[in-house]
């Protein structure tokens, strides 16, 4: 971390685009256990050499998570891959398929994983993705070790889709951010545990549903009582400060109004997440529209969204976010 970094998330951030040099040091940073904000495809990472638990470690600590969760790691390459995790023929065909890109596949360890335990909270699983970021494939291959990243926003707060969201809620905790610029998908990755027989969505994420199930057949729900959790799946993982109403049709004085394609009659929206309805735009502006709206009022209400495509993942988000209040929501 740089001289200056100070304990508060207000210590001044280094921003710098991905340029050799940038990568270079980045890959320095990380080597020496510190961390990098890294932009991927979905969400912008705070990245750490998986295979050493003072990194791990510090990546909690950056977050202030309330609990280690499972992270996941990202690679980039299948050799790399193949080094941490048992690929079944079907994780086979899924990472043939779907990597790179925003797809997680939760896989047993193999006997030398090298992965810290505090990255895989203990579990024999581990979770691997390859980003289709260059930037992120870029600094993974130069490091040569599997990153541990969980989205670079403090715990609990909304994820970063911008280098500047990031520097905004992290500042100095990243050593360094390396700026790729916006994140088109703007959701995080959908994360699947591959069984044997049957494959489970523990997260809904920037694949839709129906592309994953192309391959694996009809994804089944996390089970607790098979022991088939992901762990990290907690009701305020994503909140705002501000209070959410959801699938709002009308805007009470003092809310702002989130709309998804176009407004009631009579009600003006602040932000519309797409006014084409369209899934994959809302998804990419969602968490720089809550951040938006949270910084200037009290309670926003937010458009019934469909449910299919990525609607999945944003309705998700979107309960995450109401949950927090929902005793006392309007
Ligand atoms: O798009 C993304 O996936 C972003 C970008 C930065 O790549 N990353 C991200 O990581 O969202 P993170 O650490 O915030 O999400 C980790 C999720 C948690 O829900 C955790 O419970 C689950 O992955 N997970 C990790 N390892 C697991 C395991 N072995 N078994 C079950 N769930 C696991
Ligand atoms: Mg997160």
């Amino acid at each position: 971390m740089s001289a200056d970094s100070k304990s508060s998330s207000a210590g001044a951030a280094r921003v710098a685009p991905p340029t050799d040099a940038a990568l270079a040091e980045a890959a320095r940073i990380i080597l020496s256990g510190g961390l990098v904000a890294m932009p991927t495809e979905t969400v912008y990472g705070l990245a750490a050499d998986a295979t050493n638990p003072a990194a791990v470690a510090a990546i909690y600590a950056a977050k202030e998570r309330p609990s280690f969760n499972p992270l996941i790691c990202h690679v980039a390459s299948m050799e790399m891959a193949r080094g941490l995790a048992e690929f079944s023929p079907l994780a086979e065909q899924l990472a043939a398929r779907f990597w790179p890109g925003p797809l997680t596949l939760v896989l047993p360890k193999t006997k030398t994983c090298p992965v810290a335990d505090l990255a895989t909270a203990g579990l024999d699983t581990v979770a691997l993705r390859m980003p289709k970021n260059p930037t992120a494939i870029a600094l993974i291959a130069r490091v040569g070790r599997p990153l541990a990243a969980p989205s670079a926003n403090p715990s609990e707060r909304l994820s970063p889709t911008t280098a500047a969201h990031v520097a905004e809620g992290l500042g100095a905790k990243a050593g360094l951010i390396l700026d790729g610029g916006a994140c088109p998908a703007g959701v995080e990755s959908s994360i699947v545990m591959v069984g044997a027989e049957q494959c489970f969505l523990l997260r809904p994420g920037a694949l839709a549903r129906a592309e994953i199930e192309s391959v694996t057949g009809p994804l089944l729900a996390p089970d607790p009582a098979a022991g088939v959790v992901a762990p990290g799946m907690m009701r305020r993982h994503y909140a705002p400060r501000a209070r959410v109403r959801i699938g709002a049709v009308n805007k009470a004085p003092g809310e702002s109004f989130l709309g998804f394609g176009p407004p009631p009659e009579g009600v003006v929206a602040d932000m519309n997440l797409s006014l084409r309805s369209d899934l994959v735009e809302a998804a990419a502006n969602l968490f720089a529209m809550l951040r938006e709206l949270d910084a200037k009022s009290a309670v926003i209400a937010i458009a019934p969204i469909p449910d299919d495509g990525l609607g999945e993942a944003i309705n998700d988000r979107i309960k995450r976010a109401g949950a927090v209040f929902s005793k006392d929501s309007v």
